[in-house]
């Protein structure tokens, strides 16, 4: 079963009481334990005419929220990616451990949220080998996709991560609006288009109810909810390491203007990711 707490389980949030969250935060963190799946959910496969959404969330683990959005992903049977800061990694493991558990794909968000354009080549290697390396700890796998801090990139970047640079192309502003879950469910409802990633932050406040309201609303205008690889897989595009991605439209007349998947919704969000650590 899934966890006691009311709040993110509800379609909508008008019964929704305000610092429900916080206060329900021991019994989270305490409860994955003994609830953690250990088997992998079985999902149709996906078909690339599917209309997809890859939901990303940066910045954690951070149990007291990240189980409240996997508490959702498990009631709808979806996975999500999740941008990891390493050295939260094995404070929340079982947080990551359910989640992978639970089929979602795990990414480096860095090991100390370090912006890999403000240090050296020898720094980003650290900072890409030591979360790669707490990841695969808990996981025992590798990864095969990050996320830089702030969206930062340069040619340092692209010559030295040795992983494509998964950018978004909706961005929830969920570090804005905090416990604000309404506006950060609209940043993201009215904007969504297939082939998205969307980008959301595990640790924000509200973001378990943005969640909670997002993934049947979208369910019911036909989307699916993806992976960032399975949404790259399905569209057939083979990622490439330094190279960014925000989005994997399906080919259609109208896109051939666009000179690669680069241009697709990444450089005007490139500095809008939080530094919530
Ligand atoms: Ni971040």
């Amino acid at each position: 079963m899934i966890l006691p707490v009311t709040g993110c389980q509800r379609k909508g949030n008008e019964n929704y009481v305000p610092g429900s969250l916080a206060q329900n935060e021991e019994t989270s963190a305490a409860d994955v334990t003994k609830e953690t799946t250990t088997e992998k959910p079985t999902r149709p496969p996906i078909d690339p005419s599917d209309k997809l959404i890859a939901l990303t969330f940066d910045d954690g683990p951070y149990s007291p929220t990240t189980n409240k959005i996997l508490d959702t992903l498990e009631k709808y049977n979806v996975p999500a990616t999740f941008f990891v800061v390493g050295n939260r990694v094995s404070t929340y493991s079982d947080s990551v451990k359910r989640a992978h558990n639970m089929g979602c794909e795990f990414g480096s968000h860095t090991y100390s949220h370090k912006v890999l354009t403000k240090i050296s080549s020898d720094e980003i290697s650290r900072e890409l080998n030591d979360s790669s390396e707490a990841i695969r700890k808990i996981t025992g796998e590798d990864i095969k996709i990050m996320r830089p801090p702030e969206g930062a990139v340069n040619d340092s970047v692209r010559e030295n991560v040795p992983y494509p640079l998964i950018m978004w192309s909706v961005d929830s502003k969920d570090w804005v609006h905090k416990k604000d879950s309404d506006k950060s469910y609209h940043e993201v409802y009215d904007y969504v288009f297939d082939g998205a990633i969307v980008l959301m932050h595990d640790i924000q406040p509200g973001t378990p109810d943005a969640v909670s309201r997002l993934i049947p609303d979208l369910q019911a205008q036909g989307y699916r909810f993806v992976t960032v690889s399975e949404l790259m897989d399905a569209r057939g595009i083979q990622m490439e390491n330094g190279e960014s991605y925000g989005s994997a439209r399906p080919p259609v007349e109208e896109e051939e203007t666009e000179s690669s998947e680069e241009s697709v919704g990444t450089e005007e969000v490139l500095t809008s990711d939080s530094i919530s650590d």
